[in-house]
């Protein structure tokens, strides 16, 4: 595995391995997405059985535009083909059009522990002031998560740093069900494949605040149809500090937006933070930037023009997401029926 050597044991798991991830489709995508999940899809394809869903179930627990809603999730599959999916090596789909995950979900609602979802940062920054406004899917959403993993069973998932927890709960209901319900080794203990510089890309703007679709400024991220005049000024107008580029990590770690300039740098160009700094020790921001906005033009610019060309073929699109969501199935509802059997369901 390139991210995660050796790969770790999953409790009393025999099955093969599987990678699993998803994205919501409610709004543009940016480039922590990109190198935080996409980008990593794209490489563990060729190493291993990928599926891999646009989380349409997910985008739900807030608002969606019922009008927009699906073109959101071509707008996803694009990506991903963009970002070198393809869908004869890795298995794309549509959350919603494997209606399995919604039912595993239940029975998991039934496995997990309320102190467990108690303890979720996501829903506590997602829910705001308003926690008692919020629909309750935003509070059962990492049980939804949970159930999308291990429907698969997949033992590795790609995704940001922001995932962790959701993933740490996965593994907590699996080890519950499998005990619960006396069938060791059921469901895997998936690992989380968070690793690399680009598992947490921060806001141009503020080097403390995650870059996120639902930062008010346009100018805190580089969104992945952004043309190149685009990504290049929003490189050169990021916020910075006027140090020259240090030697080490060390001092690096204390410099938010240098750090985060220097980890897009290196996750853009397959190397790591030290061998960047190698390169640009000493020297100031007026020559590391335009070398970085050169870079992320010749690196992004063509996924959003891929994107675009895909978008102009719907038809396209949603044949590879209908074979997709069969080939999921095929999976999908044996693990469902299995549970329904250890369960005590009728006609099970
Ligand atoms: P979301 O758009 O929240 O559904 O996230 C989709 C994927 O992108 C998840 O694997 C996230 O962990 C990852 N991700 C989101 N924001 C970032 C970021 N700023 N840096 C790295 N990965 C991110
Ligand atoms: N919660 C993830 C996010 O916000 C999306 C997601 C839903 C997911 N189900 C998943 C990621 C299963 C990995 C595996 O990014």
């Amino acid at each position: 595995m390139t991210d995660q050597a050796p790969v770790a044991p999953h409790g009393a798991y025999t099955g093969p391995s599987r990678v699993l991830s998803g994205v919501q489709p409610s709004g543009a995508l940016h480039l922590g997405n990109y190198l935080g999940a996409l980008v990593k899809f794209a490489r563990l394809q060729h190493e291993i059985d990928t599926f891999i869903f646009v989380a349409d179930l997910h985008a739900i627990t807030v608002w969606q535009e019922p009008a927009a809603l699906a073109d959101q999730t071509r707008e996803i599959a694009a990506a991903y083909l963009a970002a070198g999916l393809d869908p004869a090596k890795a298995t794309i789909f549509p959350q919603s059009a494997v209606p399995e995950h919604a039912e595993l979900a239940w029975i998991f609602q039934c496995v997990a522990r309320l102190g467990w979802l108690d303890r979720m940062t996501q829903f506590k920054e997602k829910s705001g002031k308003h926690k008692e406004r919020s629909s309750v899917g935003l509070y059962t959403y990492p049980v939804l998560q949970a159930a999308d993993i291990l429907i698969y069973k997949a033992t590795h998932v790609p995704v940001g740093e922001d995932q962790k927890q959701h993933l740490e709960l996965t593994r907590d209901i699996a080890q519950k069900f499998n005990h619960d319900f006396k069938a060791p080794g059921f469901f895997p203990q998936p690992d989380p494949l968070i690793q690399g510089p680009g598992a947490r890309v921060m806001s141009l703007r503020d080097g403390s605040a995650k870059m996120s679709k639902s930062d008010p400024s346009d100018y805190s991220r580089i969104n992945l149809t952004d043309d190149a005049d685009a990504i290049a000024g929003k490189i050169k107008k990021a916020r910075t500090d006027p140090e020259p580029l240090p030697e080490t990590l060390e001092e690096l770690a204390t410099r938010a937006e240098a750090d985060n300039l220097v980890g897009i740098f290196a996750a853009l160009s397959g190397r790591t933070k030290a061998e960047v700094l190698a390169d640009y020790a000493g020297k100031g921001f007026g020559a590391f930037k335009p070398a970085l906005a050169e870079l992320a033009v010749e690196k992004l610019a063509p996924v959003g023009e891929k994107m675009r060309g895909l978008l102009s073929d719907k038809g396209e699109l949603d044949r590879i997401l209908a074979a997709g969501a069969e080939k999921a199935r095929e999976v999908a509802a044996p693990t469902v029926a299995e549970v329904k059997k250890l369960v005590g369901f009728w006609g099970a």
